[in-house]
Parts: C-alpha cells; sequence; structure tokens
C-alpha cells in the first residue's frame, strides 16, 4: 500500500523534491555513517571528521579521509540515483538536496544537486577558502606529503563540511525556500539525525507538504510521512517511479502484493 500511496503523491505533486543521505549509495559499495558496520561504528566521529581532530591530529584525520576517498573510485551510481535523475529529466522532481559528498547523483545525470555537507570531489584550505582539485589532496598524501593550499600554503582538506564547521548558509538556504514550497518530499536514505538538514522535512510539512521516506530503518519522522517504504533504495525507488508514471509494477511491489 505504501508504494502506490508514495506513487499517488509522486504523479500528482508540482514540486516535488528529493531529500538523499549515505541509504541511498550503500547499494553503490559505499558504507553509511549509523547501519551496522556504517563508518561511524567504531570510529569516533569528532575525532577524525571535526575542524578540531583536522587540526589537532592531521594524520588521523588525513588516513580517514584517504579511506573514504579510495572507495570513491570505484563507485558508480546505482538505481535510486538514476532514477531520481530521470525523475528531474522529466519534470517530476524539481533538485536533489544531498547530504552526501560522494557526488554520485551529479555522475547519475541528476542537474540541481544541493550538496549540504560539501563533496569528496574537491579540495578546499580552511583558511583561505581557496578550491582545489581534489588530486591536490589525494596526490600529496600519496607522496607523502601535509597537503598544502597554493595560495597561502594552509592544510587543504576535502571540501566537506567538518564537525565544528558552518555548512554554506548560500546552499542551505536555497533548500529551505524548495521545501517551503515543496508539495512532496521523497527522503530517501537518511536516518534525518542530523541537524540543519534534519530540520528540512519539517519546513515541508509546516505548509502542508507531505513526506514519503525510503528507509531501511525507522526516521524520526516515520509517523509524520504520507508514506514509509521500508525497502533498499536501488529497487523502492525505481518501483515507485515506474508506478507513478502509470507503468509496470515494479519488483517490490510484485514482492509486496503479488
Ligand atoms: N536503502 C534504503 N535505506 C538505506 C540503505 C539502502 N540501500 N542503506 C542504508 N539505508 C538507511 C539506513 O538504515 C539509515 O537509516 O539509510 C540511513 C542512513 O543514515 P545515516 O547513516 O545516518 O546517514 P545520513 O542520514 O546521510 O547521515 C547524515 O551524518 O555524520 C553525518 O555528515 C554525515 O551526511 C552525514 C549525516
Ligand atoms: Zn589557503
Amino acid at each position: 500500500m505504501s508504494l502506490e500511496t508514495a506513487a499517488a503523491l509522486l504523479r500528482g505533486a508540482a514540486r516535488a523534491v528529493a531529500l538523499t543521505g549515505a541509504g541511498v549509495s550503500t547499494e553503490s559499495g559505499l558504507p553509511d555513517f549509523r547501519s551496522p558496520g556504517g563508518l561511524w561504528a567504531g570510529v569516533d566521529p569528532m575525532r577524525v571528521a571535526s575542524l578540531a581532530a583536522f587540526r589537532r591530529d592531521p594524520a588521523g584525520f588525513y588516513a580517514f579521509y584517504q579511506e573514504r576517498l579510495s572507495r570513491l573510485g570505484g563507485a558508480r551510481p546505482n538505481p535510486a540515483h538514476r532514477v531520481l535523475a530521470d525523475l528531474e529529466r522529466v519534470g517530476r522532481l524539481r533538485a536533489v538536496i544531498t547530504q552526501n559528498v560522494d557526488g554520485l547523483h551529479q555522475a547519475a545525470g541528476s542537474r540541481r544537486v544541493l550538496e549540504l555537507h560539501g563533496t569528496l570531489r574537491r579540495a578546499a584550505c580552511p583558511d583561505c577558502g581557496e578550491r582545489a582539485d581534489i588530486a591536490a589532496f589525494t596526490d600529496a598524501l600519496a607522496a607523502e606529503r601535509m597537503p598544502r593550499c597554493s595560495v597561502c600554503a594552509g592544510p587543504l582538506k576535502p571540501d566537506v563540511v567538518l564537525f565544528g564547521e558552518v555548512l554554506s548558509l548560500e546552499i542551505f538556504a536555497e533548500a529551505d525556500a524548495l521545501c517551503r514550497e515543496a508539495d512532496l518530499l521523497l527522503v530517501v536514505g537518511s536516518s534525518l539525525t542530523v541537524r540543519p538538514a534534519a530540520e528540512l522535512p519539517q519546513a515541508v510539512l509546516d505548509h502542508g507538504g507531505r513526506l514519503v521516506i525510503v528507509n531501511r530503518e525507522p526516521t524520526p519522522y516515520d509517523g509524520d510521512a504520507s508514506a514509509v517504504i521500508r525497502d533498499n533504495a536501488g529497487r523502492a525507488v525505481p518501483a515507485l517511479a515506474a508506478l507513478a508514471a502509470g507503468g509496470p509494477r515494479g519488483a517490490a511491489e510484485e514482492e509486496q502484493h503479488g
């Protein structure tokens, strides 16, 4: 029933927006954060992914991001990324707001992607704001040198928002505005536990917009959602889009209803 409810909402939406988290990329081989075996299982994010850690223990910080970047090399968009790009192309989705830093939505063809937490595909200097190709970071580490900013010689980091850093207010304002206009927010693969991203669904609900959540685990917004699809994104999102387009039932749909 949830899939059909979600499909009807998607079919009828005029200003739908997607909000994605790490769960949309696990079927591309990238771990999420809070699932068993996720990145924060056994690693204190404050020790490896905070601005303080970057300043205090750059070696530990670099090791953590080298590992993340090495996984990124082989990651490809999965059907969930591709279908979200298709939905934008046919005018059913205005944008993808993502907490992810893997660039897989853009690789799948999504054009309007708001990266709330930055991107691993670029390097940045926290001292002077200079942006650089991520190779400036990875090549230095491969040569066992400290990645340095070419402008101010400050320590370079991936252009991701670390714990303790403020995210881009301009990008968040654009995401917030999209949610305040949205008649439907399609959440895919997020625990909806990290603010301010986790405030966006409320911005949709506050003006009567509807929520559809595709997530393996419960989220704090499940009770407010018009439909919750407890399934893998790589299967549920294509099934949802097919149903919304009036197409054949997707695999998930067949399984649910036989
Ligand atoms: N299909 C559907 N849901 C999935 C899948 C999948 N294939 N894989 C994982 N999930 C679900 C998990 O059950 C979990 O609830 O996706 C959710 C991912 O939640 P998190 O790991 O908390 O990731 P996310 O919500 O993106 O975290 C937000 O936290 O640490 C910060 O900056 C980091 O951007 C990240 C933010
Ligand atoms: Zn600099």
